[in-house]
């Protein structure tokens, strides 16, 4: 095994900078749009996911935009939006015209991963990563996400409630990650700290506002490293059964980067840990707010999986990816330009009323499996078996514990356009007596 290079800061701040004046100057170009006419079958609108308005409540914005034509354009970002789930899907497998090179997120920034590489480099790096995610790999998993599951439910039962986000959500992909990566238990306290901090690069938007996130990002990425670095060195962290242990022993002649192997764990960090933090969140707000919902699920826990499904649909861990159009890209009788900033809204495509009926329902026996939470084609998420694992594991432990789920206080979403979910959701944990228990 080589020894990890030192982390290119100054290039990750060089790229930074250089998506801010990217940004900057199709800023520019937009202000030349809008004196322009814009191309037919385009509709103006002056969405943007960083209003406040829309952080706060994105969906009647999402309505709004599912109500008008296939392509919409905000020329004040310069910025073409997909809503339509058709549309979505169709965007997200297009991957050799819509690019993910420039980064997902708003700015144009990208980290040296798989989700920010076209073909063949992704085909490359996510053939390395599959031996990770195999379905042994899952089926050793189990165990662990059950046992967290059962404590960390049971906790919050056994005090009849508390905060579900800060005591369960949070704490429950955190930790399955950490184990996953072989990161030993006293670790996990600096090991979330870090996260915490790295995991702000995915709702960067390149202004000096930003610059204390940015400033964040890169302290816990520096951080990441020297901790990964020091471990790797001393042998840990690639045992066997550790998902870099498992890439390890898959690599041929058993050679691999360590760079890249540091990069994948920071990926795992950044695509797998508050999204999935949102949709347990979510799950339990949506059953506390539908209680005949949650009823039935207790009625019939075989609905879990189904639930599982509704609410990665309703909720729509992350929103919305990025792309840029390499060629003009043609969506029914629009064309989006060469060059232009593409937002694929996942969260509007799931609620589109012509895929899925009453979609601002939150009914768990939908079981919508066309929904588009984990993207489509080759980026589709490698985590999804995994995440669903957690989802269910904790419904499993809740209808098994509460009678019923009751919000008792104000529940505070975070003011993330892109990984949308809850900071705190303060819930008291009904009873659940032997005569109740499913
Ligand atoms: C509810 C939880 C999750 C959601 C909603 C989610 C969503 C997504 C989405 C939408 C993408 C596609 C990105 C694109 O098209 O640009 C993606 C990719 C990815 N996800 Fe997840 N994810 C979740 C959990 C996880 C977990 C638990 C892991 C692993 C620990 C993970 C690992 C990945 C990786 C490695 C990719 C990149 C795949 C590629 O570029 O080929 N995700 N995820």
């Amino acid at each position: 095994m080589r020894s990890m290079g030192k982390l290119d800061i100054a290039g990750v701040v060089a790229k930074v900078a250089a998506g801010t004046a990217v940004d900057e100057a199709s800023a520019a170009l937009g202000a030349r749009y809008r004196r322009d006419h814009l191309p037919a079958g385009v509709t103006p609108t002056a969405f943007h996911q960083m209003d406040p308005a829309v952080l706060d409540d994105p969906y009647p914005s999402y309505r709004e935009l599912l109500r008008g034509g296939p392509v919409h354009y905000n020329p004040r970002r310069h910025l073409w939006i997909l809503s339509h789930h058709q549309h979505v899907r169709e965007a997200a497998k297009s991957d050799r015209v819509l690019s993910s090179a420039e980064g997902v997120a708003r700015s144009r920034f990208s980290l040296p991963m798989m989700l920010t590489r076209d073909r063949p480099e992704h085909t490359r790096m996510r053939q390395l990563a599959i031996p990770a995610f195999t379905r042994r790999a899952l089926e050793s998993w189990q165990p662990v996400i059950d046992e967290l599951a059962a404590e960390l439910v049971g906790e919050l039962a056994a005090a009849r409630g508390g905060d579900a986000v800060k005591q369960l959500a949070v704490p429950l992909p955190i930790r399955v990650i950490a184990h996953i990566l072989g990161i030993p238990p006293e670790d996990y306290a600096r090991f979330r700290l870090w996260s915490d901090k790295a995991v702000q690069a995915t709702d960067i938007e390149l202004r000096p506002a930003a610059l204390k996130k940015s400033g964040n990002v890169l302290a816990g990425l520096l951080r990441l490293h020297s901790y990964f670095h020091e471990r790797m060195a001393a042998g840990r962290l690639l045992e066997s059964g550790t998902v870099l242990g498992r890439l390890v022993d898959a690599a041929e002649g058993g050679d691999i980067d360590p760079d890249e192997l540091f990069w994948f764990a920071i990926l795992l960090l950044l695509a797998g840990h508050e999204t999935t933090t949102n949709l347990i969140g979510g799950l339990v707000h949506s059953l506390a707010v539908n209680p005949d919902q949650y009823e039935l699920l207790r009625e019939r826990p075989d609905l879990i999986p189904s639930a599982v499904e509704e609410q990665l649909r309703f909720g729509t861990p992350i929103q919305g990816f990025y792309r840029t159009a390499l060629q003009d890209y043609e969506v029914e009788s629009a064309t989006i330009p060469r060059g232009g900033r593409v937002l694929l809204l996942f969260a509007a495509a799931n609620r589109d009323p012509r895929q899925f009926t009453d979609p601002d329902s939150f009914v768990v026996e939908r079981n919508p499996t066309s929904h588009v939470s984990f993207g489509y084609g080759v980026h589709m998420c490698l985590g999804a078996q995994l995440a669903r694992m957690e989802g269910q594991a904790v419904l499993r432990e809740l209808v098994g514990r509460a009678g019923r789920i009751e919000i008792t206080g104000k529940p505070v979403w975070k003011p993330n356009s892109t990984l949308r979910g809850l900071d705190e959701l303060p819930v008291r944990l009904g009873v659940s007596g032997p005569g109740q228990r499913p």
